[in-house]
């Protein structure tokens, strides 16, 4: 089976463990997209940003063009976090008085420091590309950091809305809105400022939820290679997405060993692999697979790029 399918689909998440060629096979495959004839946007969500290198131009965090089709942009989790947390904070001058915002500033402070909050930001701005570029990109192609981050990532849409509902709640009681009330959400919402920036951020997360959940829009595509660390940790993702009802669209097995080399080291390492491809054949039976050979070199450039391309598709 190949990828094909995909290239239909508005966002494509491309996963697996570290080094195994996530951000290879995302860049191959949003490239074959945009010479389909896809508008392609190509996110690294990895603070490594190897994307510049494969491409071997400076990315960065804003949107680049790099061929008629494809554009790139590498997200700066920092940066996102920082502005994240000024956001908040404005959010918040509005909802409490000032003897109390200190108070609850200091709170946001050490929010800031707590290990999540850089997810929390990454989100945001995957909701920010989600939600309002789709008018400019048929094709979202996220290549995303080591398995666990982007897992917890995809699930995070719920808890984040259970916390916007109970800033919710607690504003409408501060403005006197209660069920009792006539007052349609929406008009709660038009005639208080922050009830109105709470209901429009809920309204992009369920964006968000509705895409992602889509299965006919949404797709995330696990790496791995042929070794047992590998397999297992792509046995428990699997098992982590399988959860969530986001569609596991299929599994790249990169790197397999060419057919054609002599040698007693290459011929322990091709049956140590013969049995691992046979493993992954069996325990990922119900999702659709794709071999991609071991190139003689590492990816870096155009031409091999074409070349992991035309295996993926
Ligand atoms: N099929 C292949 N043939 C040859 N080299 C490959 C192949 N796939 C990936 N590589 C090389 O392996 C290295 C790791 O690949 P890549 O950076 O895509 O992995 P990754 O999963 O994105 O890693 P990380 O988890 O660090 O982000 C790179 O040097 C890349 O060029
Ligand atoms: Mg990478």
């Amino acid at each position: 089976m190949l990828l094909t399918a995909l290239l239909e689909r508005q966002v494509v998440f491309f996963g697996g463990k570290g080094g195994v060629g996530k951000t290879t096979c995302s860049a191959a495959f949003a490239l074959a997209a945009s010479r389909k004839g896809r508008r392609v946007l190509l996110v690294s969500t990895d603070p490594a940003h190897s994307t510049s290198d494969i491409f071997e131009r400076h990315i960065g965090p804003s949107e680049r063009q790099l061929f008629s089709n494809l554009s790139a942009l590498e997200i700066d989790s920092e940066a996102e976090a920082a502005r994240y947390i000024a956001d908040v904070k404005v959010d918040i001058r509005r909802m409490f008085s000032p003897n109390v915002l200190k108070q609850a500033n200091r709170q946001i402070d050490m929010a800031a420091a707590s290990p999540g909050l850089l997810e929390v930001a990454l989100l945001d701005r995957i909701i920010d590309l989600i939600v309002d570029r789709e008018r400019d990109f048929d094709l979202i192609v996220f290549d995303t950091a080591p398995t666990g981050h982007t897992l917890q990532l995809l699930r995070m849409p719920d808890a984040m809305n259970a916390w916007i509902q109970a800033l919710v709640k607690h504003r409408r009681a501060v403005v006197e809105i209660d069920r009792g009330s006539d007052q349609t959400p929406e008009a709660a919402a038009a005639a208080d400022p922050v009830l109105g920036a709470l209901e429009r951020r809920r309204a992009r997360i369920g964006r968000l939820r509705s895409t992602i959940m889509d299965r006919s829009m949404t797709s995330f595509v696990f790496v791995t290679i042929p070794e047992r660390l590998a397999i297992e940790e792509t046995a428990r993702a699997a098992e982590l997405l399988s959860d969530t009802g986001v569609d596991v669209g299929g599994l790249v097995v990169n790197r397999v060993l060419p057919d054609d080399l002599q040698g007693d080291f290459y011929h322990s390492r091709k049956a140590q692999e013969q049995t691992y491809l046979a493993e992954i054949d069996r325990r990922f039976k119900r999702l659709s697979r794709v071999r991609v050979r071991q190139l003689p070199r590492d990816v870096y450039g155009i031409a091999p790029l074409e070349q992991i391309s035309a295996q993926l598709l």
